[in-house]
């Protein structure tokens, strides 16, 4: 089929990217010059893995390309998609939706024959009705089908959540609309995807609701974890126990220091304005949000009780600043909280993180950024982990801990075994644990170093 894709961005550029490598013809369009020439060369602006190997295949073989020019590509197209950014406002949450009927304007001067107009942009529900009436507007001839189509992609799987989704969720009343979404991603469907065709409006509020469900997943799992470390439970085996639970299922059940990104923060505050527009009140959404907002803030809390009270004129080095691994994306992310809470406790702070350095700098100020974690944590009082990255949980502690000038580690990822960090003679403060000092190891006359248990302190930071 031929599919045209308006905006080259995240969104835009996997689904481009996949639908072409489902056998579809793809044209993404941009208005950004410099963006299409990028991408025309092969180089693809945002990091997400597997994705510059799949435009550049793509290209090669012809069935994706990159344009400035609307209008030919639209006229041409069975299916276009509207992939543009839908921020929230900083007024007042909402999505702001001036690019999606942008979008929709161009599109109805542009359209030619039966054309089937796809929101994947997460909008509100009712945003549907409103593109079609803009395109019923300027060309009340135009026989078009505007369907809700959301994507569920996470950001560094984008790729795998494509080709291989949960599912495909379409939205439409219109029956001839639903057999090219069923052709559209009959590719998919043969694999096995359950594709759900639903009303237009009740696609709309999927997107939201999945994603406001994880993020109070999330915030549950983590409200527990703090009730663990004053019980002194073990959270990660809490959330086995409760995971393995078939209605509970096991993702998305991993303590840490709080959910970021550039969707589940919008997304819910999106949901509650739209509830609120309907007289509804989602307390338990509203919740979320607040838990979730204060929790970013007392990890550094966290981090100050490790140092025994104070970060006055200490260093602090924060591994990992991204939301989370595998994307550069340090939107919303917990780090730039925590950064800031401890640089307003006075501690100095040295960052370091495997790709998020450049958007970091945006956010930050007077921090040292080191490329190298070790150099990083030279000289600091106390080492973060936040970002679960595979390189930093997969550190050589010993050469960690020479590095530091203190024994603290901060593991907001339980990424490290305590007893492991334990052994290497940090005092160690996870999610969902209680802080412990270093083990001092009893050395046998003839055998391997022996661990003295009852030297755990709970609680109290070293002297
Ligand atoms: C999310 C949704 O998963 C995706 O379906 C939707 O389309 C867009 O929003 P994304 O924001 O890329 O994707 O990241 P995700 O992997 O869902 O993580 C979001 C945040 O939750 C991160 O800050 C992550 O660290 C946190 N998280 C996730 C946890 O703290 N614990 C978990 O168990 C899972």
């Amino acid at each position: 089929m031929r599919v045209a894709v308006i905006g080259a961005g995240y969104v835009g550029l996997v689904s481009g990217a996949c639908f072409a490598e489902m056998g579809h013809e793809v044209v993404c369009l941009d208005k950004d010059p410099a963006r299409v020439a990028s991408l025309l060369g092969g180089r693809v602006p945002i990091y997400e893995p597997g994705l510059d190997e799949m435009v550049r295949a793509n290209v090669q073989v012809g069935r994706l390309s990159f344009s400035t020019d609307l209008a030919p590509a639209v006229r041409d197209a069975e299916v276009v998609l509207i992939a543009v950014g839908t921020p929230a406002r900083h007024s007042d949450g909402r999505a702001d939706l001036s690019y999606v009927y942008g979008a929709a304007r161009e599109i109805a001067e542009a359209v030619a024959g039966y054309t089937v107009i796809v929101t994947k942009s997460t909008v509100p529900v009712g945003t549907g009705d409103a593109i079609e009436r803009i395109i019923r507007r300027h060309r009340p001839e135009a026989r078009v089908a505007v369907v809700s189509n959301p994507e569920f992609l996470r950001e560094g799987a984008a790729i795998g959540d494509f080709m291989e989704p949960d599912r495909v969720v379409v939205g439409t009343e219109d029956s001839r609309a639903r057999a090219v979404m069923a052709e559209l991603y009959r590719p998919l469907a043969e694999r096995g995807a359950p594709v759900l065709m639903t009303g237009r409006r009740t696609s709309e509020l999927i997107k939201y609701t999945a994603n406001a469900f994880l993020a109070m997943k999330i915030t549950f799992i983590n409200e527990i974890a703090d009730l663990c470390e004053s019980v002194h439970a073990d959270i990660a085996d809490v959330a086995d126990g409760v995971g393995l639970d078939s209605r509970i299922g096991a993702r998305f059940l991993q303590a840490g220091p709080g959910y970021g990104g550039s969707c589940f923060p919008k997304d819910t505050l999106a949901l509650l304005r739209t509830a609120q527009d309907y007289g509804v009140s989602l307390r338990l959404v509203e919740d979320t949000v607040s838990v979730n907002d204060a929790r970013k803030r007392a990890m550094a809390r966290k981090v100050i009780e490790a140092l025994g009270g104070s970060v006055e004129g200490l260093t602090v080095a924060v591994l990992g600043l991204t939301f989370k691994p595998d994307t550069d994306d340090m939107r919303e992310a917990p780090s730039l909280s925590l950064i800031d809470a401890l640089q307003r406790g006075g501690a100095r702070i040295h960052a370091h993180d495997p790709a998020g350095m450049e958007q970091a700098r945006q956010h930050l100020e007077d921090v040292a950024f080191f490329a190298d974690p070790y150099r990083c944590a030279a000289g600091a009082d106390a080492v973060v982990l936040m970002t679960e990255w595979q390189a930093l949980c997969s550190l050589d502690l010993a050469l960690l801990r020479e590095a530091m000038a203190g024994v603290v580690f901060v593991d907001l990822r339980n990424a490290y075994p305590e007893e492991q960090l334990l052994r290497h003679g940090f005092f160690v403060s996870g999610i969902g644990s209680a802080p412990k000092r270093p083990r001092p190891q009893v050395v046998a006359a003839d055998g391997p170093a022996m661990i003295d248990r009852s030297a755990t302190h709970f609680g109290m930071p070293p002297s």
